[in-house]
């Protein structure tokens, strides 16, 4: 079993689509020794926020690093310069989101590749980013993989959801643009057509892996979020096994109400309304 961490709500760069509330609190690092040490995972997750504004970062790293747990660092890159060496200690591999170009982001890129950490990159499509990923790759061509994410929301219309006939162009030119960049590219999964045999057999993106959030609970995974941890007025949605192939498949986590972010996106028609996986039980 591998475990995510989101050790931090705190950020340095305030994403316009993200989807998380950037309250400011930081996971105890007691919490997380105390899980590392009763699970034993192979891989650690850091997330965030911002993982490298958590205050305990490099304390954690070294605690990592010591019981030889693999880490996979998930970053908006900007700090990097600032933790390199104990980022190369840790054996981390970093997962650094790059929408746009940024000059910082990528001279702190270069310098992470030149020193040997396995660098990789997550980029949230949308049509206005699409038209950076060329730059993006050719500049950043030593990544090992890049993941393009669905842009998901909370229905406050902070993120611009995109139907089947938009979102499947789109995504496929990204993949030809990166991939003929060398880079191997991954896709979330981002629409499911309702009924499909893929709707029901689909296996969560985030996998089965255990999820801590920066209040300490554990989550079924890191796109599900408790109901005061998501947007300014979320809507309380609550995940029932028959909506979530994830829960469907394991123990119900501790708390019953979440808010879903998650990427899937079940389809009644392909032309036509989009509902959340979470919704269909309200309308069946
Ligand atoms: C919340 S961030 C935390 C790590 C780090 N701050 C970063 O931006 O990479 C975790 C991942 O979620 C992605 N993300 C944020 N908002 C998103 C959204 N609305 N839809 C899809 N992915 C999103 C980010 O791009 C990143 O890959
Ligand atoms: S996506 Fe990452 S970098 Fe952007 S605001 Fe959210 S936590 Fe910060």
């Amino acid at each position: 079993m591998d475990v995510a961490f989101n050790v931090t709500r705190k950020c340095n760069k305030g994403c316009d689509y993200c989807y998380l509330n950037l309250t400011g609190e930081d996971l105890p690092l007691e919490r997380i020794t105390e899980i590392v040490e009763s699970s034993n995972p192979e891989t650690v997750t850091l997330t965030g926020g911002e993982p490298l504004m958590y205050p305990h970062i490099e304390d954690l790293l070294g605690f990592l690093s010591e019981r030889k747990t693999h880490v996979h660092l998930l970053s908006n890159g900007i700090l990097l310069d600032d933790y390199l060496s104990v980022i190369r200690e840790a054996d981390a591999e970093l997962f650094v989101t790059c929408n746009e170009p940024n000059e910082r982001v990528s001279q702190n890129l270069h310098r992470a590749n030149r020193e040997g950490i396995d660098v990789n990159l997550h980029h949230v499509l949308t049509k206005e980013s699409i038209t950076s990923l060329d730059d993006i790759c050719q500049d950043l061509d030593f990544a090992k993989s890049l993941l393009l994410l669905y842009p998901t929301d909370l229905g406050d219309g902070k993120v611009e959801m995109y139907k089947p006939d938009e979102w499947f162009p789109l995504l496929d030119s990204a993949i030809s643009k990166t991939q003929s960049y060398g880079i191997k590219t991954y896709f979330e999964q981002a629409f499911a057509k309702k009924g499909s045999q893929l709707e029901k057999q689909q296996p969560c993106p985030t996998g089965e892996d255990l999820f801590i959030d920066s209040d300490g609970k554990s989550y079924p995974c890191c796109l599900l979020v408790d109901k005061m941890q998501g947007s300014v007025e979320p809507t309380p949605i609550r995940i029932t096994p028959e909506r979530c192939y994830f829960i469907r498949n394991n123990p119900l986590p501790e708390s019953s109400e979440y808010i879903r972010i998650c990427p899937i996106v079940i389809t009644d028609k392909y032309d036509g309304s989009l509902q959340f996986p979470s919704h269909l039980g309200d309308n069946e």
